[in-house]
């Protein structure tokens, strides 16, 4: 089948500004839009720029906006993204918002990871390491379950109109990391993590609007996350 692409382009280098092109290509609908994206670069237009490595929804690598949503280009299959942009309307593909563009479909995520490592994404245990194995129960590692999953991929954060106007926001990403280890029972660092998220650009700027939980690709309950975060908070 034939498909349209509509692909925001922009090299800092030579373009005053971002502009569209448009590319039609042969795939068939099981086809996942990466492969519609290689198939661009490949043996059409090898400058082309975008980011992907595991092509398998594991790596985050290849976040974009795809139809106007935060999607993977790996996740999403032609016939769905065609189905998305409505009858003989092109896919449009563009950058996720709000981190400034390297080249065309790549963004600048150092803001994005700063925030990240800001929570301390890491086990805090000040005691010594037992023989084996910190053991825990499966009660205890069913409450930090769903924040392990995230592949960070900043689909939330980037879908988040409280971040876009307001860049001391933490994020939701950033949020979801701290969840998981403030809610692991062998981790020690729940204070540390707190102070950061109880600050100005912490927990309380999220207004709810939910669009974060409905970009996740892992289906994250992003705002749940976010709101057991607030209860510890304020009972810890
Ligand atoms: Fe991506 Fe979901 Fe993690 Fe956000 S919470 S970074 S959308 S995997
Ligand atoms: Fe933003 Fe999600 Fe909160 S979209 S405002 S982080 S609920
Ligand atoms: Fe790894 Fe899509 S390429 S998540």
């Amino acid at each position: 089948m034939e498909y349209r692409f509509k692909i925001k382009r922009y090299n800092p280098e030579t373009d005053k500004k971002p502009h569209w092109e448009e590319y039609k290509i042969d795939a068939s609908p099981t086809d996942r839009l990466l492969d519609g994206l290689n198939e661009i670069k490949w043996y059409r237009d090898g400058a082309l720029t975008y980011r992907r490595s595991c092509a398998h929804g594991i790596c985050g690598s290849d976040a974009m906006m795809i139809n106007g949503h935060n999607q993977l280009a790996c996740k999403i299959v032609m016939q769905d993204a065609q189905k998305q942009a409505g009858k003989n309307q092109p896919i449009t593909v563009e950058p996720l918002r709000g981190f400034p563009i390297v080249k065309d479909l790549v963004v600048d995520m150092e803001g994005f990871f700063a925030k990240y490592r800001a929570v301390k994404p890491y086990l805090i245990n000040h005691e010594p390491a037992p023989e084996r194995e910190r053991i825990q129960s499966i009660a205890d590692r069913e409450k930090y379950d769903d924040t392990t999953k995230c592949i960070l991929c900043a689909a939330c954060t980037t879908s988040c109109p409280t971040f876009w106007a307001d860049r001391e926001y933490i994020g939701p990403a950033a949020i979801v990391q701290a969840h998981r280890f403030i809610y692991d029972s062998r981790d020690q660092g729940i204070d540390e993590r707190l102070n950061i998220l109880g600050e100005t650009g912490g927990v309380y700027k999220c207004r709810t609007i939910y669009n974060c939980v409905e970009a996740c690709p892992r289906g994250i309950d992003v705002t749940r996350a976010i709101n057991e975060v607030r209860q510890a908070l304020l009972f810890h």
